[in-house]
């Protein structure tokens, strides 16, 4: 059996950093994670207020650090003027990967109108995949789930994984 994927999951509220709210949105995504199909590992865990700084920060340490294969955040996407998330995350980046982002936004659109407000990004640094989710849990379980198919084979191609895409990804 290969190696469990290796994930590290970001809440971003400045509220959940100075422990006035409880992680509800850490936790949907742990759970999502660690069931099937990617059968995860949680390596990293922590809440960081709506600061750009310590958000960069966190997200530089923890690819860097080439533990995670996939870093999941969530909150901080929205219009308010303290949501600094995708700037923060961008910031980062050597390649954006749009796609995710953009299925995201597709299926969120199906559930609520709001899903255009999400202004969530995704993309790589070294190794790692970052990506932005909405802040609630509703808002976790529904992008997750549209993204979910791809990221088995997403974190396969990024730590090569695989070189060969295989006859059921061809079409
Ligand atoms: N996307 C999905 N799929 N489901 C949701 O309920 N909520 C939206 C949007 N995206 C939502 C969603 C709302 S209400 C907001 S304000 C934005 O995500 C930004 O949320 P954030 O600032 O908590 O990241």
């Amino acid at each position: 059996m290969a190696d469990a994927y290796r994930v590290a999951i970001l809440t971003i509220s400045t509220q959940g950093a100075a422990g006035n709210r409880e992680d509800t949105s850490g936790e949907a995504i742990r759970a999502l994670v660690e069931a099937e199909p990617l059968s995860a590992r949680i390596v990293e865990r922590a809440i960081v207020a709506d600061d750009r700084a310590a958000i960069e920060t966190t997200l530089r340490e923890w690819a860097d650090a080439g533990q995670a294969q996939l870093i999941l955040t969530t909150g901080g996407t929205g219009l308010s003027p303290t949501d600094i998330t995708p700037e923060a995350t961008r910031a980062v980046f050597d390649r954006e990967a749009p796609g995710i982002a953009e299925a995201m936004r597709a299926e969120s659109l199906r559930h609520t109108p709001f899903g255009m407000l999400s202004r969530g990004v995704a993309g790589v640094r070294s190794a790692t995949l970052i990506i932005n989710l909405p802040g609630s849990p509703k808002g976790v379980r529904e992008c997750l789930g549209a993204i979910m198919p791809a990221l088995p084979h997403a974190l396969d191609i990024l730590t090569t994984r695989v070189r060969d895409h295989g006859p059921a990804a061809q079409g």
